[in-house]
């Protein structure tokens, strides 16, 4: 049978589908970030209440060298290939690092949102016109096999970023998956760079996720308003609460969308309706909180070793990275 290769409205589909008809009802997180959702994640990683973003700036303007140092003992130039750029806010002061190390790169950015790849093009280009960028749109692991099978990026010794917590998102399963699935794609002696965000008091984490101004609530219901727009659904918001918990034995921040009445959805472009009855939920996404040995054993427990960890003075966050054995 040939395979069928999917656009990215039919997925879009499929998964809303297969999401909206489940019980419980979820949606998946990737949805997020369309034009809008990159924009209300951006406002997001300014709150003051994201404390993520500024951990995570702080870990690279401290420890990029450090990071540098692993990789200059072997190798003088390095494919930099990011999971998720989004618009590299970190990964700029990283490559600003590179560029006074003498340590040569070009950099792939990967990330699902054209938009927000546009956005990291036009900044590099002013900033950094040095630097060669070769952004890619489209799903990780769909974008780093069709690298697999370019000459140009054979055998060339790799970096890759995966940072601000994207890990988080995923179910235990599915970071198994993940990293087994990276392992699968690295030569020996590749690097990776991935960021945790670590366990700590909830009274932190909990306004990360609900913040007083609203700004993650509206960033979760433009999930529900992509719907209506790209697949011709009538989801009305004021019939939904946003809701966030924190469960500090499995470090799972969970989000959902909850029906604070009976309503009726119906989504034309699959042509499929969805009933809720109040208080039915929505799960929206997990962001998913480690201890240092979690982050240890899913290293060890995939084929990689662990070089070294960094955190921000606060110890709310760790870039951890790793080599592929
Ligand atoms: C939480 S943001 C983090 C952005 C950036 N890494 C940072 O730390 O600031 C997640 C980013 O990953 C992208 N993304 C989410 N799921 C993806 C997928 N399956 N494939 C490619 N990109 C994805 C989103 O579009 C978004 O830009």
């Amino acid at each position: 049978m040939k395979s069928q290769i999917l656009t990215a409205i039919e997925q879009f589909q499929i998964d809303t589908d297969l999401g909206l008809s489940s019980s419980p009802a979820y949606l998946r997180p990737k949805y997020f970030y369309d034009e809008e959702g990159s924009k209300i994640f951006q406002e997001i990683m300014n709150m003051p209440e994201y404390y993520l973003t500024d951990a995570e700036i702080e870990i690279f303007e401290l420890n990029s060298k450090k990071i540098i140092e692993h990789i200059s003992l072997t190798y003088d130039e390095i494919l930099l290939l990011e999971l998720g750029s989004g618009d590299g806010i970190k990964t700029e002061i990283f490559i600003k690092s590179c560029i006074e190390s003498q340590l040569q790169l070009k950099y792939i950015p990967i990330d699902i949102s054209s938009d927000i790849l546009d956005e990291l093009k036009a900044k590099f280009k002013i900033n950094h016109p040095e630097i060669e960028i070769d952004a890619r749109v489209g799903d990780y692991f769909q974008v780093l096999e069709s690298l697999k099978q370019e000459s140009e990026y054979k055998n060339v010794p790799k970096l890759v970023l995966f940072l601000g917590s994207n890990v988080g998102n995923f179910s235990n399963q599915e970071t198994n998956q993940f990293i087994e699935h990276l392992k699968n794609i690295l030569d020996p002696k590749d690097f990776f760079l991935i960021g945790f965000d670590l366990k700590k008091s909830p009274s932190v984490i909990l306004p990360a996720y609900d913040d007083p101004r609203g700004i993650t609530r509206r960033f979760n219901f433009n999930h529900l308003l992509r719907i209506n727009r790209e697949l011709n659904g009538n989801f009305d918001i004021n019939k939904f609460d946003h809701h966030v918990s924190y469960d500090p034995l499995s470090g799972e921040v969970k989000s959902y969308l909850l029906a604070n009445t009976n309503s009726t959805v119906v989504i034309g472009s699959i042509d499929k309706v969805f009933n809720f009855n109040k208080w039915d939920s929505i799960y929206m996404e997990c962001s998913r909180k480690y201890s240092i040995s979690d982050m240890e054993k899913v290293a060890s427990d995939h084929g990689f070793q662990v070089l070294e960890n960094y955190f921000d003075r606060n110890q709310y966050f760790c870039n951890s990275l790793w080599i592929r054995k």
